[in-house]
C-alpha cells in the first residue's frame, strides 16, 4: 500500500490541496487549510459493500416508502410522516438550541412504541444524558445508551444492539483511530459519516447524526456532510424565547416547505401545533406601531406582529434597528415612505420588530411592516382586528403576496376582520373584508393614517 501522504484541505469548502496556501484556491477564504493525512485505506471503498442488483423500476420494494412517525407530531411534519429505515439525517443547529433534547425525546418515543433506539452520546456523560431522560420521561427498556466515541465501537454496538434507531450526538465528537487527523476537522467527520452512512444502509436502519453549528449559521465539518445524508435539518431559536423552529434544508424523501414549531420547557420540547395563537396571546390593544402581517414560512402561514417605534433623534445619523425583520428592508420601507408616501422620518430613530422570537423576512410583510412605521410615526394605533399583507416596490406599488389565499385564510381563522392587500389578492373567505390599494400611500389613507409627523420632544 502506498505510504499515506500528507495533503491539506480547507474546512470551508473542502477543497484540497499538495501543499498549504494562506488562502483556499477554491472559496477564497483565508487561513483556511488545514493539514490532514491521507487515510491509509480509502474512504470510498468503505462504503461500496456488497453490489445490490439493478431491476425494473416498476419493480418496488416491499418496504419501499415505508415512513416511521417520530412520536413528536412537529417533527413528522417536518419529515413528511416520520423517519425512513435506511436513511440518514442531520440535525444542525447552534449549541444549546435544543438538538440533545429533541433527539432524546425522539429516542425515547421510540423505545416506548416498543422499538429498539441507541443513543450514542459523544460529547456529554452517560449520567447527564440518563439524568436528562428522566426529566423527558424517555426512560424506557428499549433504549440503549453507549458514551462512545470511537468509529469502530459505535459500530460494534449496532452490530450487538441491533437497534431500529441510531442516533449519534455528534458527528463532530466521533472519530475512526485509522483515518490520521483529529475529531472534528473535515477528514474525521466526513470519514465518520460516511461509515455510518453506510452501515444504515446496510442494516435498513435510520440514523440522526447531530452536527454544530457555528455562530454565523455555517455546519462547520458538517457541510461537508450535506451531501452525504438524506436529509438535513435545521434547528434555529432565538436564545432568549422559547420558540425553536425546524425546517429541512434537504429532504431527499419529501418537500422541504413545512415548518416545525417547538416550545421549550422545563420537560423538554413541546409541539406547538398552533403558532399563530402563540404569537398573538400577549398583544395589547391600541398600540401604535402594531401591525399584524399573515406571513409565510414554507408552506406554513404564521400571524405574527410587527412593531415599530419611531422618536425624534438626537443623532446626526438617526438610529435604524431592527430585530426580527430584515434592516435592509426596512431602510428600503422607510425611503418608500419618505418619497411615495410622505413620511419624513429623517430627523427620527425607527426601532423595529418582529415579536415572538420568530424572524419574519420575507417581502410579503413590506406593507404591514410600512404601516406599523406609518402607525407609530402618527402615533396612531390601528384597528385591533385588521391584518396587513403585500410586497411594497420602489414606486410604492403595493403587489400580491406569494401565496396569499393561505394566508389570509390562517387571518380569518384567527377572527380578524380586514386586512389591507394588493389590488389583484385572492377573496378572502368569508368574515374578513380585503381592503384593497395600489400603492402604499392610498393603504397609508386607507387605513386611517395622517402623513404628518407629530412633533414630540
Ligand atoms: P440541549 O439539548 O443540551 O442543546 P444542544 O444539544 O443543542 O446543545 O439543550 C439546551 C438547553 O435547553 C439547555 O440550556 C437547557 C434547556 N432545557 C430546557 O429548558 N428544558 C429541558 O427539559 C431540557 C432537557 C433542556
Ligand atoms: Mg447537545
Amino acid at each position: 500500500m502506498a505510504r499515506p501522504r500528507t495533503i491539506f484541505r480547507c474546512t470551508a469548502c473542502d477543497q484540497s490541496a499538495p501543499q498549504w496556501v494562506g488562502r483556499c484556491p477554491a472559496c477564497r477564504a483565508w487561513s483556511t487549510l488545514e493539514e490532514e493525512r491521507e487515510p491509509g485505506r480509502s474512504v470510498a471503498a468503505l462504503e461500496l459493500g456488497t453490489p445490490v442488483p439493478a431491476r425494473p423500476i416498476t419493480e418496488g420494494d416491499a418496504g419501499d416508502g415505508v415512513v416511521v412517525p417520530t412520536g413528536l407530531d412537529e417533527l413528522d411534519r417536518v419529515l413528511g410522516g416520520g423517519l425512513v429505515p435506511g436513511s440518514v439525517s442531520l440535525l444542525g443547529g447552534e449549541p444549546g438550541m435544543g438538538k440533545s433534547t429533541l433527539l432524546l425525546q425522539v429516542a425515547g418515543a421510540a423505545a416506548a412504541a416498543g422499538r429498539r433506539v441507541l443513543y450514542v452520546t459523544a460529547e456529554e456523560g452517560r449520567a447527564q444524558v440518563r439524568q436528562r431522560a428522566e426529566r423527558l420521561a424517555a426512560l424506557h427498556e428499549g433504549l440503549w445508551l453507549a458514551a462512545e466515541t470511537f468509529i469502530p465501537h459505535i459500530l460494534g454496538h449496532v452490530a450487538e444492539i441491533e437497534p431500529d434507531l441510531l442516533i449519534v450526538d455528534s458527528i463532530q465528537a466521533v472519530s475512526d483511530p485509522e483515518v490520521g487527523s483529529a475529531a472534528g476537522t473535515v477528514t474525521q467527520v466526513r470519514a465518520a459519516a460516511q461509515q455510518l452512512v453506510a452501515e444504515a444502509k446496510r442494516r435498513d436502519l435510520a440514523t440522526v447524526l447531530v452536527g454544530h453549528v457555528t455562530k454565523d449559521g455555517a455546519l462547520a465539518g458538517p457541510r461537508v456532510l450535506e451531501h452525504v445524508v438524506d436529509t438535513v435539518l435545521a434547528f434555529e431559536g432565538d436564545r432568549h424565547h422559547a420558540l425553536r423552529l425546524l425546517r429541512a434544508v434537504k429532504h431527499r424523501y419529501g418537500a422541504t416547505s413545512d415548518l416545525g414549531l417547538f416550545e421549550m420547557a422545563d420537560d423538554g420540547l413541546r409541539s406547538v401545533p398552533d403558532p399563530s395563537r402563540l404569537f398573538l396571546a400577549d398583544r395589547r390593544a391600541g398600540v401604535p406601531g402594531s401591525v399584524v402581517v399573515p406571513t409565510l414560512e414554507g408552506h406554513r402561514p404564521l400571524l405574527v406582529e410587527l412593531q415599530a417605534l419611531v422618536v425624534r433623534s438626537p443623532l446626526a445619523q438617526p438610529r435604524r434597528s431592527a430585530q426580527g425583520v430584515d434592516g435592509g428592508r426596512l431602510s428600503l420601507l422607510l425611503a418608500v415612505l419618505d418619497q411615495r408616501a410622505g413620511f419624513s422620518l429623517a430627523g427620527h430613530d425607527v426601532y423595529a420588530l418582529a415579536v415572538g422570537g420568530v424572524r419574519v423576512i420575507e417581502p410579503g410583510a413590506d406593507l404591514a411592516l410600512a404601516l406599523a412605521v406609518a402607525s407609530a410615526a402618527g402615533d396612531t394605533p390601528l384597528d385591533q382586528d385588521l391584518a396587513a399583507c403585500g410586497e411594497i416596490g420602489l414606486g410604492g406599488e403595493v403587489r400580491q403576496a406569494a401565496q396569499s389565499g393561505r394566508r389570509l385564510a390562517e387571518a380569518a381563522r384567527l377572527g380578524f376582520r380586514r386586512v389591507v392587500v394588493a389590488r389583484s389578492a385572492p377573496e378572502p373567505p368569508p368574515g374578513l373584508e380585503a381592503i384593497r390599494v395600489d400603492t402604499l400611500a392610498q393603504a397609508v389613507a386607507a387605513v386611517g393614517l395622517s402623513t404628518t409627523v407629530p412633533a414630540r420632544s
